[in-house]
């Protein structure tokens, strides 16, 4: 059975092994890129997930089955101010594919939102990725008309879609 659990400052190795596993399978799914995630020290992998864990803006989620984590998902605000939340890193592992385990990630990020009284979740999409535009429209998102070149390939462009959590 799968599980959604939220990671935890500890799960850092186990994050950066999922994470790059996502950036390597899916590379026009994200704005990072493998080779600049991959050449983190583990110093720096271990810093970026205990802030993730304790800022109290941010959180990330894990999917597991068996004891494998098979998919992930994050969410953040920059700051306090905000109102809205961002949904990134989606990813869920090709054998896992199929089976809601995405619908049930975003329905996490959705429900963190909602219990900060935040207003709105966000996200920015490839241009192109029908599984993952099929997603969040099926999951309630809504396309906003705004677009930008991909951080990780400008020969991209990726598109904004928001949902109302108030
Ligand atoms: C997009 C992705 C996260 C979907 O994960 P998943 O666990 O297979 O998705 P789910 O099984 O939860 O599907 C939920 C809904 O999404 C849509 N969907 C998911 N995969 C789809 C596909 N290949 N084609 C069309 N619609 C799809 C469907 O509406 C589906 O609902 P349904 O099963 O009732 O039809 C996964 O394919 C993935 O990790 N892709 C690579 C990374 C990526 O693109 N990330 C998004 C970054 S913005």
């Amino acid at each position: 059975m799968v599980t959604i659990r939220v990671m935890e400052a500890s799960d850092w190795e186990t994050y950066r092994t999922v994470r790059l596993a996502a950036l390597l399978d899916t590379p026009e799914a994200f704005g990072a890129t493998y080779a600049d995630e991959a050449a983190r020290s583990a110093d720096a992998w271990e810093t970026v997930v205990r802030d993730r864990c304790e800022s109290g803006l941010s959180a990330t989620w894990l999917a597991e089955l068996d004891g494998e984590v098979i998919g992930l998902v994050g969410s953040f605000r920059v700051d306090a101010e905000q109102t809205g939340a961002e949904l990134v890193s989606m990813w869920v592992a090709p054998s896992a594919r199929g089976h809601g385990v995405a619908r049930r990630l975003v329905d996490a990020v959705l429900g963190w939102a909602r219990d900060a009284s935040l207003s709105d979740v966000s996200l920015w999409v490839t241009r192109g990725n029908d599984a993952a535009h099929a997603l969040y429209v099926s999951a309630g998102f809504a396309v906003t008309g705004e677009y930008q070149a991909l951080p990780s390939d400008p020969c991209a462009d990726e598109i904004r879609m928001i949902q109302s959590v108030a």
